[in-house]
Formats: C-alpha cells, sequence, structure tokens
C-alpha cells in the first residue's frame, strides 16, 4: 500500500472533508489520527476505519489553541512514532457583513482556519524536521480566501492568510523535504448546507446546466490530498489545487500585473494623470463566481 508507513494527523475529521480524507489516507495504509472537537464524531470515524480494516485513533483536542495543536501532534508520534502527514482541515463559518460582524465571529474563524493551521504545522514540522524523514502538509483552504465572498469577511481573511501562510512555509521546508500545498475543495457537506438555497443557485448560476459537476461529495476531495501525500509527489510544492466533483484545477499566484514607473517617485498629481492609462487600465475583477 502506498502510504503503509507512514503516519497522518486529519483535523476536522469527525464528518465531511475531513472524514473522507482520513478514511482515504487509511484505506491506503496511513496510521490516522482522526481529530475533532466533536469527540463522538471523531470516535465514530476512528471506528469506522477500524472496522474496515485501517488503522486509527481519535483526538478530541481543539486544534485552535496552542495545547490542543501540541497534544494532537504528541498524540500522533506517541501511537504511530512518527507524523508524516497533517492535513489542516479544520473549519468554521460565522458568516456576517463586515460591518455588522462580532469580535467573536472574527476571533472564532480565525483562530480555527489560521491560527489552528498555523499551530499544528508549527508542531508537526518541528517533528518532521528532527526526524529528517520528510513529510506532507496539506492546507485546505476555500474560493473565498482566493477570490473573495461577501458575508465571509472573517472566513475569507482565515483562508487566505493560510494561502500566505502555506507560500511561506513551503519554501521554509522543502531544504528538509517536506512538501507544503493547499487544496481549494468544493464538496456538499454540513458546511454548504448553510448557504442559503438561492445564495448556492446563484453561486453556480453559470455551469448548472452543464453536465459536469463542479460540486460534489467529500469522497470525491479525498484522493487530492491522498496524491498530495505520497512520497512520489514530492516534486509538487506550495501549489494551490482545486478539486470538486468533475474538475481538478490548478490556481495561479497573486502576480503584478501591470507596471509602470516615473522616475524620482509618484506624486498625486503623476496617478491622477497616469494611473488610468498605465496600470489602472488593467483593474482586477474580484468574487467568487464560477
Ligand atoms: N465543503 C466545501 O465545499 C468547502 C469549500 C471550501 C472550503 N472548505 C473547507 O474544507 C474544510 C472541511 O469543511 P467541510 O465542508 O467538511 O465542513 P464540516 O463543517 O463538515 O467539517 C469541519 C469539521 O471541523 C471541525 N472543527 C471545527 N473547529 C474545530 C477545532 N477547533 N478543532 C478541531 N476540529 C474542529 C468541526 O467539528 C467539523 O467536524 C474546512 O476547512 C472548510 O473551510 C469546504
Amino acid at each position: 500500500m502506498l502510504l503503509a508507513s507512514k503516519s497522518a494527523v486529519v483535523t476536522g475529521a469527525g464528518q465531511g472533508i475531513g472524514r473522507a480524507t482520513a478514511r482515504a489516507l487509511a484505506a491506503y495504509g496511513a496510521k490516522v489520527i482522526v481529530n475533532d472537537i466533536q469527540a463522538d464524531n471523531a470516535a465514530r470515524v476512528a471506528a469506522e476505519i477500524v472496522e474496515a480494516g485501517g488503522i486509527a485513533s481519535p483526538s478530541a483536542d481543539d486544534i485552535s489553541t496552542w495545547g490542543g495543536a501540541e497534544r494532537l501532534i504528541g498524540q500522533c508520534v506517541d501511537a504511530y512514532e512518527s507524523v508524516d502527514i497533517l492535513v489542516n482541515n479544520a473549519g468554521i463559518l460565522r458568516d456576517r457583513m463586515s460591518f455588522n460582524m462580532s469580535e467573536q465571529e472574527w476571533d472564532a474563524v480565525i483562530g480555527v482556519c489560521l491560527k489552528g493551521t498555523f499551530l499544528c504545522t508549527r508542531f508537526a514540522a518541528a517533528e518532521m524536521r528532527r526526524r529528517k524523514s520528510g513529510g506532507r502538509i496539506i492546507n485546505i483552504v476555500s474560493r473565498s480566501g482566493l477570490r473573495g465572498n461577501i458575508g465571509q469577511a472573517n472566513y475569507a481573511a482565515a483562508k487566505a492568510g493560510v494561502l500566505g501562510f502555506t507560500r511561506t512555509v513551503c519554501q521554509e521546508l522543502s531544504k528538509y523535504g517536506i512538501t507544503v500545498n493547499a487544496v481549494s475543495p468544493r464538496a456538499e457537506t454540513d458546511m454548504t448546507e448553510s448557504i442559503p438555497d438561492a445564495v448556492k443557485r446563484a453561486k453556480d448560476a453559470n455551469w448548472a446546466d452543464s453536465s459536469v459537476r463542479k460540486r460534489g461529495t467529500p469522497d470525491e476531495v479525498a484522493p487530492i490530498v491522498v496524491y498530495l501525500a505520497l512520497e512520489a509527489s514530492d516534486w509538487i510544492n506550495g501549489q494551490v489545487i482545486g478539486l470538486g466533483g468533475d474538475k481538478l484545477s490548478l490556481w495561479s499566484h497573486p502576480t503584478e500585473v501591470a507596471e509602470a514607473f516615473v522616475i524620482g517617485g509618484w506624486s498625486v498629481e503623476q496617478l491622477q494623470n497616469l494611473f488610468g492609462t498605465s496600470v489602472g487600465y488593467q483593474l482586477q475583477s474580484v468574487g467568487n463566481k464560477d
């Protein structure tokens, strides 16, 4: 089996994409710590894996805390002697227009999606580096973080933060044989249940009539995580890969699309005169369409 000697931690694996990912990693031979703050769900998924002939143990640690993340990675090392694969999947939504958003709604989403990704990566990377046997870190991001999405300022900021984190940490860790990539999934889960039908219809409008499915099941997202976790995927680093239903995609990194120079620097007056005819003719679109 392709992942037979590997140990994996999947956060938020009690349901949805995390559950599918944990089960798929185990099916390819990895020993998996199934983490979810909903303890019953973590225990159920670990039991499902064991019942199917795999190796797994549950963890109910809160990955948004320093202690929780440290315990989680420690549990994997204690149980399976290493942590070779980390999937930072746990996520929450607290959707609200930015001008109505509370401090708690902001902090909760940043805490789980961004800080939790940092914390688990921090402890896992230290262990991977110590063992000198490489590793795979896969961060689950979102189109909201890539393109922006109305009502999700907290979530979009957190996921955009994870993208910047991915692009940085992949460079820090490559010399240790550790790759860090991001996956932007699209699947029907409890999380997407919370999106009002009208909003979902509007979002999906430009491909709703096609036979191609761009939103699938969690089981259809799991293969890209397994693929990135393979030893043979060592050539893929710092990438942002989309998978939903039938569609696999590769996202670009932000890049300057236009540039203009004034020797001695730009004044307000020069910007008034020249912005529109220099960089301003290539203003970029925003929004989470397709
Ligand atoms: N479903 C989609 O189409 C979609 C699209 C873009 C991004 N995502 C991302 O994919 C990931 C999985 O989402 P999903 O759709 O399966 O959602 P989900 O709500 O079904 O699963 C998320 C899981 O994370 C767990 N969790 C939350 N806070 C936690 C914490 N502090 N510690 C440990 N576990 C915690 C939850 O209990 C839950 O089981 C998330 O990061 C989400 O942002 C999903």
